[in-house]
């Protein structure tokens, strides 16, 4: 039985990957900033383990993570989903605060976790790292320095971690999503109108326009994903970039 520790999964895609884990049988611990979304999340998935950990504070990390690997009786597959959004703005208008905010939670608590996971993924037959980029992490993203240069840095993050430990059987892959169905998304859309003088709908379709397929990606596609990549059918595949963002292309 496959033992995972996702992060920031009470809602959106961390939860849709706690569910799909969990439907194949594998025991599952998530954890938040949002005790509710948790509580709700243990109720709907028997057998879920949960715990609240701040992912921009080191100290609920080195707590957190020797905690979950003993819940679970040591650990397989770490996914690093935790990742906030911070401001949509210019870079010269960009808040250092909210730059700080960013780079704290997504890049330096992706490496705490992941440091910290590390020797006990070493003890599995079959460990597996999979870090949320982004869309963002393929091209410039306009008004969103900070998720940018984050998302990018995760993947370089994911390269090294998969030239490091892959002579320990440890494989490590990005997801690079693109736009995702959820509230989350319909603030950026928001965010992207309060600056262009556009209306959200108005943006979401810009959006959509950059794709192949234009909707948005269904984040149980996105589980799905992250559970072929932990699998034995996925044990060729490490140091990679996979995109699941209907065939997003830049803006010209
Ligand atoms: N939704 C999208 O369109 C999209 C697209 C590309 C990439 N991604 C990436 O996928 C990942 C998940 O995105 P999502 O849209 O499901 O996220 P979300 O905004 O729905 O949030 C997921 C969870 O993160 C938790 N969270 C926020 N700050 C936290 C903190 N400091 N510590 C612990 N938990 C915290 C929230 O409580 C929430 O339950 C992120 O890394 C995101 O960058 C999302």
């Amino acid at each position: 039985m496959r033992r995972v520790l996702i992060t920031a999964g009470a809602s959106g895609i961390g939860r849709e990957m706690a569910r799909a884990f969990a439907a194949e049988g594998a025991l599952v611990f998530v954890v938040d900033l949002d005790a509710k979304g948790l509580s709700a999340l243990a109720q709907e998935i028997p057998g879920v383990q949960t715990a609240i950990c701040d992912m921009s504070r080191r100290a609920d990390i080195e707590r957190m993570v020797p905690a979950a690997v003993a819940a679970l009786g040591g650990l397989d597959v770490l996914v690093n989903n935790a990742g906030i959004a911070g401001p949509t703005a210019p870079v010269e208008e960009t808040d250092p605060d909210a730059w700080d905010q960013v780079l704290q939670v997504n890049l330096s608590g992706t490496f705490h976790v992941t440091r910290l996971a590390i020797p006990h993924l070493k003890k599995s037959p079959a460990g597996s790292i999979i870090v949320l980029s982004s869309v963002a992490g393929r091209f410039g993203y306009p008004n969103r320095c900070a998720y940018a240069a984050t998302k990018w840095g995760l993947i370089g993050f994911t390269k090294t971690l998969a030239r490091e430990l892959g002579p320990f059987g440890i494989r490590a892959n990005a997801i690079a999503p693109g736009a995702v169905e959820g509230p989350r998304i319909d603030r950026v859309f928001e965010g992207r109108a309060e600056r262009s003088g556009r209306t959200p709908e108005e943006e979401k379709q810009a959006h959509l326009g950059l794709q192949s397929l234009p909707r948005l990606v269904d984040p149980r596609d996105i589980a799905a994903l992250a559970v072929f990549l932990a699998s034995d059918a996925g044990k060729s595949i490490s140091g990679q970039v996979l995109p699941i963002d209907n065939d997003t292309q830049q803006a010209s």
